[in-house]
């Protein structure tokens, strides 16, 4: 097995977790996102020098022939990869009456298309491989839709049933397909939320945060970290028999099972 990783999102926030995590598990990654990343802070890994492990796409997973063409490109050049991270910011916050049209479709292109342009361009050598890992980072909103997302609501249940189909087709070629559902999570996409919704409730941004770790029974926010050790497991050997499922990381926080 190659350990070669591709995390969408590999820049920031919980994406950049998966990356250094990857990175101390002796993965070569390949990160995407629109803005450069700042290249010093994937340098080391626990005072392991992975300067020459890490390489940046800058592309936006909102272009499709631009993402088709970049992909196809790199796997021809620098693959086969075993592994591909889906995972980019989250549609904009907001009620599902004010959303506009094109903000369903701007979502549809961002987590649905790329996803499966991404697909298309690994998997093949994946099932060279016999071995693969696909980890789509969605949200619990797939078990429990959250107030005040509402595209994003609509668009994570397109991303887990797309995935779940995908799941069926590709496990006999010993490639997985699971989604992390993060809970609330200490990024710049939490920040987003709640500044969103003291705006809208009118209140401070410290009461909407008491307000939201009062449903989380383990009554703090996640470190991007604990969602990235998670999927590094499911990345893993160890976990070859795993596929199909959504795994919520929230801190106990989704009322269903
Ligand atoms: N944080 C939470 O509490 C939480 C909870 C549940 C679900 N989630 C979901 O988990 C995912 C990651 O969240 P996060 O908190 O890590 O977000 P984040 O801190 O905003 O990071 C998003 C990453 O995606 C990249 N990105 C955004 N739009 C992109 C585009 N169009 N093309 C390419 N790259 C793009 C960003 O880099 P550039 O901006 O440079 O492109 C960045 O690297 C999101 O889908 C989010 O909704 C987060």
């Amino acid at each position: 097995m190659h350990k070669k990783a591709i995390i969408c999102g590999g820049s920031q926030g919980i994406g950049k977790a998966i990356s250094l995590e990857l990175l101390s598990k002796g993965y070569s990654v390949l990160a995407i996102s629109r803005s450069e990343p700042d290249l010093k802070d994937f340098k080391t890994v626990e005072g392991v020098n992975t300067e020459n492990r890490f390489r940046h796409l800058q592309i936006d997973l909102n272009s499709s022939s631009l993402v088709s063409s970049a992909i196809q490109e790199e796997c021809r050049l620098n693959g086969p990869y075993s592994v591909l991270i889906n995972n980019s910011g989250g549609p904009l916050p907001g009620s599902i009456m004010q959303a506009t049209p094109d903000a369903f479709r701007k979502a549809f292109e961002q987590h649905v298309i790329a996803n499966q342009i991404l697909v298309q361009a690994v998997v093949p050598s994946m099932k060279s491989q016999c071995f693969g890992r696909i980890i789509n980072i969605i949200s619990t909103s797939v078990k429990q839709p959250l107030p005040g997302l509402g595209v994003s609501n609509t668009i994570r249940a397109a991303v887990a049933n797309w995935s779940k189909t995908l799941s069926r087709e590709l496990a006999p070629f010993g490639i997985t397909v699971n989604n992390v559902l993060p809970g609330a999570t200490l990024t710049s996409r939490l920040k987003q939320i709640i500044e969103n919704k003291a705006n809208t409730e009118q209140k401070s941004v410290s009461a909407i945060e008491a307000e939201m770790l009062s449903e989380i029974p383990t009554g703090r926010f996640a470190k991007p970290e604990e969602i990235a050790s998670v999927v590094s497991f499911l990345c893993s050997e160890a976990a070859s028999y795993i596929t199909g499922i959504n795994l919520p990381v929230d801190g106990g926080r989704t009322l269903s099972l």
